[in-house]
């Protein structure tokens, strides 16, 4: 396999646009993308694009010709990637392989979602549809009510707190003040995540992501072409994923996420690194409990742990290890198909140093985890400064 790196990557504002669609959102994301690698179409071989279901919301298939169009990048092989919420980290995945294989010299990998547009009954039916949608959306699980019972299987086996999980929301919207990309740039407190709409006990409206339109791309580029021309590359270590049941009932645990556990031993094998040599990390939290299982399953720490670190404020933007410095799912945005590509561009702007005031003093390695549903697919990609 060949070495492969991110040179270049761009994102469109998160948030609700009611003034721009999908083409709009994949332009924004796609040309600050091409313009940061400093590459020209000439030198893109091929597109592939991550969206859970712009058919379901945004009545739009064929979403991968789409971007490649709107890329102006026809007639490139273009490949749509769904992988429900990890569409995003699946594309990547499969933009990796193509690049490391020798198929390709330089791709571009993109995910986009355009959610509000249909109503919020609308969008957790759509939403639904990656969970098992016979036995528990059609029963009336819906994610919220999903990962809930997560939470409080976590609180009855580990003693974990509501008070714990909120303080992943407060976290994420002090980082998320700080990302101009970010949906939610207020800050908010634990008292409010308490004092927050019921949506499913014990999760409230501010334990939750938002439903949220953006695009977000990356270029990824072999070591021959980055060596042949002038690059800003932070280099892709590991890239791994595994798979897990859809449905929670067919698990024996409800407070770990086993695809999650499978893929983060596959990419610390492959990287050689272990979990304490990760400076920065985002993780998928969908819901708050979510952060606070990621980062006991990634191995960051003990399982039951996770809840206490984050309130000892362990995972704060000038701790030892900063989680979600963009805002995270939280306070930056949910648009489920971009989301896993975001969290590579926020790590390539870290390991960069380009993250203004969200910047992690000496980072060299950083951690993308990406989830699908409530753990029916996960990636993790670890990325290195160095070409190690
Ligand atoms: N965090 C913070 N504020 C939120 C929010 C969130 N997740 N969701 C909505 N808001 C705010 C809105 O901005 C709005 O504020 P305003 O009154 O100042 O304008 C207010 O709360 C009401 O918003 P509304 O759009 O009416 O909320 P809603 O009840 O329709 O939706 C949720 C709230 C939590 C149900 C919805 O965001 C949701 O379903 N989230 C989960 C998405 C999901 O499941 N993703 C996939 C994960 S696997």
């Amino acid at each position: 396999m060949r070495k492969v790196a991110v040179i270049g990557g761009g994102l469109s504002k998160f948030g609700e646009h009611w003034d721009k669609g999908l083409k709009e959102l994949i332009a924004e994301a796609g040309v600050q993308a091409i313009q940061d690698a400093g590459v020209v179409g000439k030198d893109i071989q091929a597109v592939y694009g991550g969206t859970m279901s712009a058919g379901g919301f945004s009545k739009q298939e064929h979403i991968a010709a789409l971007i490649a169009d709107h890329m102006g990048l026809n007639p490139l092989p273009a490949v749509r990637v769904e992988a429900a919420c990890a569409s995003g980290g699946v594309a990547l995945r499969q933009a990796y392989i193509s690049v490391a294989s020798g198929l390709h010299d330089v791709v571009i990998v993109g995910g986009v979602e355009k959610m509000t547009d249909v109503t919020i009954e609308e969008a957790t039916t759509i939403l639904g549809g990656a969970s098992d949608y016979e036995w528990e959306v059609f029963h009336g699980a819906t994610f919220p009510g999903i990962y809930a019972m997560m939470a409080k299987r976590h609180m009855y086996d580990f003693g974990t707190t509501e008070e714990q999980l909120a303080a992943a929301a407060v976290k994420n919207h002090e980082n998320g003040s700080k990302n101009p990309y970010a949906q939610f740039k207020n800050k908010i407190t634990i008292d409010d995540v308490m004092k927050s709409a019921p949506v499913a006990l014990p999760l409230k409206l501010l334990d939750c992501s938002p439903i949220t339109d953006g695009a977000a791309a990356v270029l990824l580029a072999s070591e021959d072409f980055i060596k042949k021309n002038k690059c800003n590359p932070v280099w892709i270590a590991a890239s791994a994923q595994a798979s897990d049941t859809l449905s929670l009932h067919d698990r024996k645990s409800l407070t770990e996420i086993n695809s999650t556990k499978v893929a983060a031993r596959d990419a610390f094998t492959q990287a050689r690194l272990t979990p304490k040599d990760i400076n920065v990390a985002e993780v998928h939290d969908c819901f708050t409990i979510a952060e606070i299982m990621a980062i006991e399953d990634l191995g960051f720490f003990k399982k039951g742990e996770g809840g206490k670190a984050t309130a000892n404020g362990e995972t704060t933007l000038n701790s030892k290890l900063p989680v979600n410095t963009s805002g995270g799912l939280k306070a930056c945005g949910h648009p489920v198909g971009a989301t896993g590509i975001k969290q590579v561009t926020e790590i390539m702007w870290q390991l960069r140093n380009q993250a203004g005031e969200r910047q992690v003093k000496n980072a060299n390695y950083g951690l993308a985890h990406n989830v699908g549903g409530s753990g029916g697919t996960c990636t993790v990609h670890i990325f290195s400064r160095d070409n190690k």
